[in-house]
């Protein structure tokens, strides 16, 4: 297998974004998690994303911009809001759906008629994005189904020999994706929950706030949501209540590694050889949660217990990674 290049400075830059000009791919750092970068206007290339991930044909790709007018030479019938909510957000994990323009290629929308734009807040990222000189088209760099990549080390074990090259920023700030909005003139629909919660984007609008799921809508609005990802090769579990004496009986003869707010069991009372990753606060679950989904394989446990959270502010989208990483746990 041909390594991939690994890049991790400004000189490198330069050099990932011809890569990128001239048709190949570059996985890059954000602040949410690494992206699968190609150049977002030429669909040859966008289709090389979608058989380094092994991604089925109709998820679409987020285009991914240097600056806010950029927006204007790839989407119409643009809302007032979306100068409002870009200004306010923007380098930053909110992706916005907007009205495509025909130089968008289908392979990047899967045949919609809307493309997902947004800036990174990555400097390393936002340069090349710039030398690029187009929308940079990328979706998380990890193969498809797995979780999404949040630290250099992670993207390089999902992506080496598969891209031309890898930009080394180190671990992702924030840790989940972006969140996707699409804007309405009445209201606005979140279409996958992130960092930006509902209650920042009605302030900002001073609109109502629809959260899509499949119950309220009877079908998947963003076509990503229907897909299985962020699973390790453990079988994960989510429970509210921590139980170390249930946990050895149900999992009995199992390795264990459990994900917990650390003031939640004593360790004395974890059930033998269980391994245990702490996280504080949602913030700091949001910031470790794929790592150590893929932290608990590298430990070797057969079993993941994570521990879920309420349902408000950065906990919808703790929630919905939770969810679509694992199986609810039945009393
Ligand atoms: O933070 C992020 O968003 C990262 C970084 C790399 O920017 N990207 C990312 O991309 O998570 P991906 O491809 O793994 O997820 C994109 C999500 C999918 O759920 C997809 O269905 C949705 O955005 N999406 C993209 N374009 C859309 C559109 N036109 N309409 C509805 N949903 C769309
Ligand atoms: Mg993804």
């Amino acid at each position: 297998m041909k390594h991939s290049l690994i890049i991790s400075d400004s000189e490198g830059i330069i050099r990932a974004a011809e890569i990128i000009r001239n048709g190949g791919l570059v996985v890059f750092p954000t602040e949410t998690v690494y992206g699968l970068g190609a150049d977002g206007l030429n669909g040859g290339a966008v289709r090389k994303i979608f058989e380094a991930k092994g991604r089925p044909a109709d998820n679409p790709l987020i285009e991914h911009l240097s600056s806010i007018e950029q927006a204007e030479t790839v989407a119409k019938n643009i809302p007032d809001l979306f100068y409002r909510l870009a200004e306010k957000f923007w380098p930053g994990p909110l992706t916005i759906v907007l009205e495509k323009q025909s130089v968008i290629p289908d392979e990047v929308t899967a045949g919609l008629s809307t493309v997902g734009l947004r800036i990174p807040d990555h400097p390393l990222t936002r340069e090349l994005i710039n030398r690029v000189g187009r929308p940079v088209a990328a979706p998380s760099a990890n193969r498809s189904g797995r979780p999404s990549p949040t630290s250099f080390e992670m993207a390089k074990q999902e992506m080496d020999g598969r891209v031309d090259a890898i930009i080394d920023g180190g671990v992702c700030r924030s840790g989940l994706e972006s969140t996707v909005i699409s804007v309405h003139s009445d209201e606005l629909h979140i279409l996958r929950p992130g960092f930006i919660t509902a209650e920042m984007l009605k302030d900002v609008s001073g609109l109502p706030v629809t959260i899509a799921t499949k119950e309220q809508t009877g079908k998947v609005r963003s076509p990503g949501m229907k897909h299985p990802h962020y699973q390790p090769n453990a079988k994960v579990y989510y429970t509210d209540e921590i139980d170390p004496f249930r946990l050895s009986n149900i999992f009995a003869g199992k390795k264990l590694g459990l994900i917990l707010f650390n003031d939640s069991a004593k360790p004395v009372e974890m059930p033998a050889g269980a391994e245990v990753i702490n996280v504080l606060d949602w913030e700091d679950y949001a910031f470790k949660f794929y790592r150590a989904l893929v932290e608990m394989d590298d430990r070797g446990v057969d079993v993941i217990i994570v521990q879920s959270v309420a349902r408000h502010g950065l906990g919808t989208a703790l929630m919905n990674r939770i969810e679509r990483a694992g199986e609810r746990l039945e009393r």
